[in-house]
């Protein structure tokens, strides 16, 4: 056990900072399959990731040094399946509230868990829970977010760091100290059940929340908005007086340059 000087009671207690590894997902998930001893709220910090992962198999970029890569491990037995979103609303909105409290600005949620700065990409969670009957035993919480990182691979969408929107460096421990401190508190919340405030503050940072934008689901582009989220994460959009649901990947958010 690493000691450190997170405030907080167990989220980020136990801080392994490793310099290089294929990804810090990839680590945890080892270490659980080792029958390592953990502790809850266990986060292991990379300074540079060789196989970063993302949503749906994409590759995650990070340059190594400069940004917040890095997983936290959290054992939500208390949590039936069914609640298995809000798991990802409490980290969403513990995650947005530390990065609005760092940069002074309006840091939104795109569905499900992008964090977004006005209509570029800050950062990514993948989230990966090992399940155990009808709870989740062990939730492996991967956040990447760009930090002091300037210039980025053409193929990566859209990106921003803090240190362009601040217009400087920002520490990284500081940062992740912050991020502990705010998802705990939103751990908490959920474990003690308060799933209706945590959606609350979700939707209220939610990116084109209650908006008229243009969308493209089933090779058709139409004008919808986002009026909610279904309990399983389904996303609400809202177009011509039906509303519809969709799921991740089934829905795309076009701008205005597309
Ligand atoms: C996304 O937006 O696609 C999610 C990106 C998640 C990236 C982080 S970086 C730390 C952790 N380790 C990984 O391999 N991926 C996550």
């Amino acid at each position: 056990m690493q000691n450190n000087t997170f405030s907080g009671l167990f989220v980020g207690q136990n801080l392994v900072t490793i310099t290089e590894v294929d990804s810090t997902n990839n680590f945890l998930k080892e270490a659980l399959a080792n029958s390592t001893p953990l502790p809850d709220g266990t986060v292991i910090m990379a300074e540079a990731q060789y196989a970063g992962r993302g949503q749906q198999n994409n590759k995650w970029n990070s340059e190594p040094g400069k940004n917040l890569t890095c997983s936290i491990l959290l054992k939500p037995t208390f949590l039936s399946l069914n609640h298995r979103f809000d798991l990802n609303v409490a980290i969403s909105v513990g995650i947005i509230k530390a990065l609005q409290k760092a940069t002074h600005n309006d840091i939104k949620i795109k569905w499900p868990n992008d964090i977004y700065f006005g209509d570029k990409k800050l950062g990514g969670v993948l989230i990966e829970n090992l399940v155990q009957g009808n709870s989740i035993k062990n939730a492996i919480i991967g956040i990447g977010l760009n930090v002091n990182q300037e210039h980025f691979p053409d193929w990566v969408p859209n990106p921003v760091s803090v240190k362009q929107i601040l217009q400087r460096d920002y520490d990284l421990k500081a940062l992740l100290s912050d991020i502990c401190g705010s998802i705990e508190a939103a751990y908490l919340m959920l474990k003690a059940g308060n799933f209706e405030q945590l959606k609350a503050l979700y939707l209220h940072n939610l990116y084109w929340y209650n908006e008229a934008h243009r969308f493209k689901a089933n090779n058709a582009v139409f004008e919808g908005t986002i009026t909610g989220v279904e309990k399983n994460g389904q996303l609400i959009v809202s177009s011509g007086g039906f509303a519809r649901l969709y799921n991740f990947k089934e829905i795309e958010f076009l701008n205005k340059h597309k």
